[in-house]
């Protein structure tokens, strides 16, 4: 009995360990931090955003800020370098 449930349990404890796992996946990021403004593709949402797609400078605009205009005027700082990279590659990619 114990020996067919400890697999089960194993991969709810590791199911657990991913949800709770911050998302580094570029795709899932962009949808859910960046597409409200600048739209499902990166094409921008004048005149709330301008178009990203194929941008090379996602990493300065999230990690240094300084643009004129919010969101990003300061850093995105909630998130990890991990998650800007993914992001950056992207959003380059789109
Ligand atoms: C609340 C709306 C909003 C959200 C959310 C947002 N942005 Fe922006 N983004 C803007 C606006 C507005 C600008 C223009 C900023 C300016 O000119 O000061 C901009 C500019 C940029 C630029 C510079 C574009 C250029 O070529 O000058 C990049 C790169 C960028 N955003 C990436 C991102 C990424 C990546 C995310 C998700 C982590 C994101 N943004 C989330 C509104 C947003």
């Amino acid at each position: 009995m114990k020996l067919r449930i400890a697999p089960v349990l194993l991969a709810s404890v590791s199911m657990l360990a991913w949800m709770q796992a911050p998302a580094q996946d570029g795709s899932t990021l962009f949808k859910t931090k960046c597409a409200m403004c600048h739209g499902d593709q990166g094409q921008g949402k004048p005149p709330m955003a301008p178009k990203i797609a194929g941008s090379t400078k996602v990493v300065e605009v999230l990690t240094k800020g300084g643009q004129p205009k919010a969101p990003h005027i300061n850093p995105m700082s909630a998130l990890t370098p991990a998650q800007v990279s993914a992001l950056a590659a992207f959003v380059k990619a789109l």
